[in-house]
């Protein structure tokens, strides 16, 4: 039987040597590896500058906590994410407040974050989910009428553009992440844009305990330094074997992102006649990174998409359900009115397999297997 797994990694086969020469320096820690990998991240996303980070969740985390974000406070999410999105608000003490999305993009509805701003809201926390750029331009408008900063959770969007113009080069700090299950991976790790010279040297501190002094700056020193930690911080650090691999994949990133867009265009063009499934909206305005690709089963259809997906699994095709809404979960349970999108769209998504090296052969039998049972049961 063909075998399609959800998700898998695209390596060329030549990262193994770049990461045996850095394990041969002796530096494997965060060093000169991680700062040339966020050179090159920066200059690719259209950002001043990049930190790189241990995951996504501590960038969001750190770039909360350098937003000022803190106990009492409120930021705006959608609770159509994963739950890492709410929890690095948490992990600054402050409070997660859910808006709804737009149902066609699963992207936070800025009309929606409006209405859920109080005098506690501090940061906007746009999520550009499964790769598909959040609409930025009324979100930065919106933030910039009231005080409010900016902080992009684009886990899923190395190497989207929002009209043109790359995530990363939008708002004041964006984070993304290098998870297996994302565009480009180290492992773990992640990486947060910076616009803004002194918030990225303190994000440098704060990823590795506010020390103010760094591990390269004092290996290269030509005099005894004594560091000092003039504030609380974290660590958060990547390793030098993370940077190389990310290296590695940041030069194949655009063929990835032609592999994946190829692969997505295919289901898109095959599916566009099988009853109940709707494949994903395609605003004009965006260049998404199809970290996911997202079918929506539709009204009346015939098979209930736990069983669906149950059905796949027995023919060899993993699938996962769609975005989680972290409202719905016991962690952030509780009355949050004004989500019925979220909602909808929690229950009727369905993720099918998308990466790099799946072949036309997996793609047709993931296609030919979903429309027999949505036929079939249909009959
Ligand atoms: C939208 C979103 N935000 C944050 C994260 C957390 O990323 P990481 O695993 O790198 O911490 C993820 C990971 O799945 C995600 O999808």
């Amino acid at each position: 039987m063909t075998e399609v797994p959800f998700a898998r990694p695209h390596f060329t086969g030549d990262e193994g040597a770049a990461i045996a020469a850095v394990v041969a320096s002796g530096w494997v820690s965060q060093g000169p590896q991680v700062r040339a990998f966020e050179q090159a991240f920066a200059a690719r996303v259209g950002a001043p500058d990049a930190v790189a980070t241990s995951s996504c969740t501590s960038a969001l985390q750190l770039a909360l906590h350098a937003s000022g974000v803190g106990i009492g406070d409120e930021v705006i999410v959608p609770s159509l994410s994963f739950i890492a999105t709410a929890n690095s608000v948490w992990h600054c003490g402050a409070t997660p407040v859910f808006a709804d999305i737009d149902p066609r993009t699963f992207n936070v509805d800025p009309a929606a974050v409006e209405r859920v701003i109080t005098e506690r809201t501090r940061v906007i926390m746009p999520v550009h989910q499964l790769g598909l750029p959040a609409e930025m331009d009324p979100i930065l408008q919106l933030a910039a009428d009231r005080g409010l900063t900016v902080v992009e959770d684009a886990a899923c969007a190395v190497g989207a553009k929002y009209r043109s113009r790359p995530v990363g080069s939008l708002g004041p700090l964006a984070c993304f992440s290098l998870h297996p299950r994302k565009v480009i991976t180290t492992g773990e790790g992640g990486m947060i844009a910076v616009h803004d010279p002194e918030v990225a040297a303190r994000l440098r501190r704060l990823r590795q305990h506010a020390m103010d002094v760094s591990d390269l700056a004092r290996h290269s020193a030509e005099d005894v330094i004594v560091e000092r930690y003039p504030e609380r911080g974290f660590n958060a650090r990547m390793t030098d074997l993370q940077a190389t691999l990310g290296l590695c994949q940041l030069q194949i990133l655009d063929e990835i992102l032609d592999s994946r867009r190829r692969l997505a265009e295919r289901y898109t063009e095959r599916l566009a006649d099988v009853p109940y499934v709707e494949p994903p909206y395609e605003p004009g305005y965006a260049q998404r990174t199809w970290q996911s690709y997202a079918v929506r089963l539709g009204a009346g259809a015939p098979i209930d998409r736990l069983e669906l997906m149950r059905r796949l699994l027995r023919d060899g095709v993993a699938t996962r359900r769609g975005v989680m809404a972290i409202h719905r979960e016991g962690a952030y349970g509780g009355f949050h009115p004004g989500l019925s999108h979220t909602e909808a769209a929690e229950r009727d998504v369905l993720m099918l397999p998308l990466f790099p090296d799946l072949s036309m052969e997996q793609q047709d039998h993931v296609i030919e297997r979903l429309t027999s049972h949505v036929i079939a049961v249909a009959a």
